[in-house]
């Protein structure tokens, strides 16, 4: 193992809170997600809670999910909401993935009685693409109107009397790209009309431009030029995501990489530092009043090549995915006071999924559980660390070995992550005790750079839990190769 690394935290010198939505979910209508892997009709042999699966939804529930972004992504600018409310659905094809047949069984109802039965915000993306402003102006009427609204009335017609809540709202998506292939500016005046023309019954929703991805910073600066932009919304998002090779063509395996490929990915991720950085200052660069835009990373997470004849963007997820989510945590608690919202790409067996499925089965994947061990940091208050890391080297790139993020938890507990990326050394690390005699760890590590959850062996990788000692006034712990943990210091 290399020498010790002392890591230094900042009790006095809090960044903010770490808004809960950092953790959020992103659902779309693509692939298996929402049809057998969450919805699965009241009729379904497999145990389910009016068409919802029991045991997804019980996984899901373990998580406190703080908000849910639906139906898209691309999808959303094909979604029409009426084919997915009352009795008679109508299905439909599912053009922006495959081809696949969409019977709308889950729509309007369905989504945000789930949101509601989570406990988790809502976050709804409007069809600004291939829609209509009135289109979305009844949706949002039918959503959250109180009165005799005839839109009210039919969705009490409908099964649910009381209105439900949108907490945010975004107007298009990727309009760069899939969600219309539009010029800034063009999308930056549809964006303000929409913006004016869109209120729901309530408290209006926090109002998210869709921004850019990594490559197209340009996009969005120019987007901010528009002069209503500070009045009409509260943010503006960016996509990014972790690409093993970086190459949309050959993005590279989900299992059986090379160790190239391990660093490759890792290196790429933490590249998410720099983009906020930017994106960050782009906005700064703009007058668009007092309150500062947040920055939503509505779309993150790894993307691999899917294997032959599975379903749309269906990949495994291993200890590298979650090695991937956690330097990411690390990155947007440090900049707890700006980024808001983040949404991984996505929730049930799409990209870096939490849960896989297989008819009636269903596995908990290493990324689920940091999303579980981090449950704490949701509503924390970040603290500055500081260390000098060792390096991790491989094939003539090299990355921090260490990333640490720290914070007070809500009970005043500290918290602390630290994940060793190297793939094959183990690190010692020492921290401040706090006053504690010792601290309690969850840490998740596998047994190989691709170990992971399968249907046959569903809990190859799970976190354990452990003390570690107070020596000499410091905690002193191994940190094992490719491995997240969380410590927690009772106060
Ligand atoms: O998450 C999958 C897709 O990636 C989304 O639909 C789209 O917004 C992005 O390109």
């Amino acid at each position: 193992a290399a020498a010790q690394t002392d890591i230094k935290i900042d009790r006095d010198a809090p960044i903010g809170t770490i808004q809960p939505e950092v953790y959020g979910q992103f659902l779309e209508h693509l692939g298996t997600q929402v049809y057998d892997g969450i919805w699965v009709g009241e009729d379904s042999d497999i145990p389910n809670t009016d068409g919802i699966r029991n045991d997804v939804y019980g996984a899901l529930d373990r998580l406190d999910i703080p908000v849910i972004r639906w139906p898209g992504g691309c999808y959303a600018d094909m979604y029409h909401w009426r084919d997915g409310i009352g009795d008679e659905r109508t299905p439909r094809v599912n053009m922006s993935w495959g081809g696949t047949p969409e019977p709308n069984g889950f729509g309007t109802h369905e989504f945000f009685n789930l949101a509601e039965k989570l406990g988790a915000k809502t976050y709804l993306n409007v069809n600004l693409g291939s829609g209509t402003i009135t289109e979305a102006a009844d949706w949002l009427e039918y959503i959250t109107a109180t009165g005799d609204s005839a839109l009210a009335q039919e969705r009490r017609a409908n099964g649910r009397e009381n209105p439900w809540k949108i907490d945010y709202l975004s107007i298009g998506n990727e309009t760069w790209g899939c969600g219309g292939n539009m010029r800034p500016a063009y999308y930056a005046d549809l964006y303000a009309q929409w913006a004016t023309l869109l209120k729901v019954e309530g408290e209006m929703p926090v109002r998210i431009i869709s921004g850019s991805h990594e490559g197209n910073i340009d996009y969005s600066d120019e987007i901010l030029d528009h002069p209503a932009m500070g009045n009409l919304s509260d943010g503006i998002s960016v996509h990014y995501y972790t690409l093993p090779t970086g190459d949309w063509g050959e993005k590279g395996d989900a299992l059986d990489f090379p160790e190239e490929e391990w660093i490759s990915t890792l290196s790429r991720t933490i590249k998410m530092d720099g983009i906020i950085e930017e994106q960050l200052a782009m906005i700064d660069s703009h007058d668009l009043g007092e309150e500062k835009l947040g920055l939503y990373v509505d779309e993150w997470g790894m993307w691999v090549d899917g294997e032959e004849g599975a379903p749309a963007l269906n990949q495994q997820n291993t200890i590298r995915d979650a090695v991937v989510a956690a330097l990411n945590f690390d990155i947007f608690h440090k900049y707890a006071d700006r980024v808001p919202m983040t949404n991984i790409a996505q929730m049930v067996n799409v990209l870096q999924a939490m849960i896989l499925t297989d008819g009636p089965e269903m596995i908990l994947t290493p990324t689920y559980h940091v999303y579980e061990m981090y449950v704490p940091f949701q509503g924390a208050t970040a603290l500055p660390v500081s260390f000098d890391s060792p390096d991790y080297s491989h094939g003539g790139e090299t990355i921090p070995a260490l990333s640490v993020s720290a914070a007070i938890a809500e009970n005043g507990d500290i918290l602390i992550s630290v994940v060793n990326a190297d793939a094959s050394d183990a690190h010692d690390v020492t921290l401040p005790a706090f006053g504690a005699a010792s601290a309690t760890v969850r840490q998740l590590t596998g047994d190989s750079m691709d170990a992971h959850n399968s249907f046959d062996d569903p809990d190859a990788v799970t976190p354990v839990q452990f003390d570690v000692p107070v020596t000499s006034g410091k905690l002193r712990m191994r940190l094992e190769p490719r491995s997240v943990s969380v410590l927690r210091i009772e106060q």
